[in-house]
């Protein structure tokens, strides 16, 4: 895996930590079994108290798809994962396309990168891993110049999460009733060349 950044660790177990530590972001791809079974594992723990209509989680065929057509992030601290995020580049066609459902022709899709999800062990939420994670993977988007927007869907009733997504700079560009199995999603679009390199 390819080290990305060092981040600090302020709070454990949602108590301000005596000493702050560091965790890493590492790069995952499609050849890292290893990781992408690590993220399914916490992928189940971050959803333990979540509902499905607040949080839909992948399947493993999806996830195999996500990493198939794109890459994730992991934030590892004490050599495990603790928080990740999915990101899938291209072929949007086979599973549900969010650039198509707000209206974008077949070139803004093709340049659009979707977040396929995220999560943070609860043990180490309220470091902003997720703002982290997601600023990460646009900065890692607007470089490598493969896609122009990204985005990704929210439920509105997942406050944290929605206002990490507006924190991170994606604006709501339409709403969807019936997602996953018919639960209320918002469509958020971040566009790259708005975003500020961190
Ligand atoms: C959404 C999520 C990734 C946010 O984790 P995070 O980046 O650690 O959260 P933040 O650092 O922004 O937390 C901000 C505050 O909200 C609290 N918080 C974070 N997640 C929370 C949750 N699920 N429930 C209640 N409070 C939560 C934090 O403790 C922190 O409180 P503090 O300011 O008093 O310390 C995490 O809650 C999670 O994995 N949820 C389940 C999966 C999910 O909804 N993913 C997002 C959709 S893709």
């Amino acid at each position: 895996m390819m080290s990305i950044k060092t981040v600090p660790l302020t709070k454990i177990k949602r108590a301000v930590v005596k000493k702050p530590t560091t965790a890493t972001i590492e790069l995952i791809t499609y050849d890292n079994k290893k990781a992408i079974a690590e993220l399914l594992k916490l992928q189940d723990i971050v959803s333990k108290d979540v509902e499905e209509n607040i949080f839909h989680t992948s399947s493993k065929e999806f996830v195999d798809l996500y990493f198939r057509n794109g890459w994730g992030l992991g934030c590892y601290y004490q050599n495990r994962m603790i928080g990740y995020i999915m990101i899938q580049v291209t072929n949007h066609d086979e599973n549900e396309n969010y650039p198509k459902l707000i209206g974008f022709d077949s070139q803004k899709i093709a340049e659009t990168a979707c977040h396929r999800g995220a999560g943070v062990h609860p043990d180490y939420r309220g470091n902003h891993l997720q703002i982290i994670l997601q600023d990460t993977a646009a900065d890692l988007l607007k470089k490598s110049g493969s896609s122009k927007y990204v985005m990704c869907t929210v439920s509105p009733e997942n406050i944290v999460s929605r206002n990490n997504i507006f924190a991170s700079g994606y604006v709501c560009r339409g709403h969807m009733d019936h997602m996953y199995r018919s639960y209320p999603r918002d469509l958020m679009l971040l566009t790259l060349s708005a975003t500020v390199n961190k």
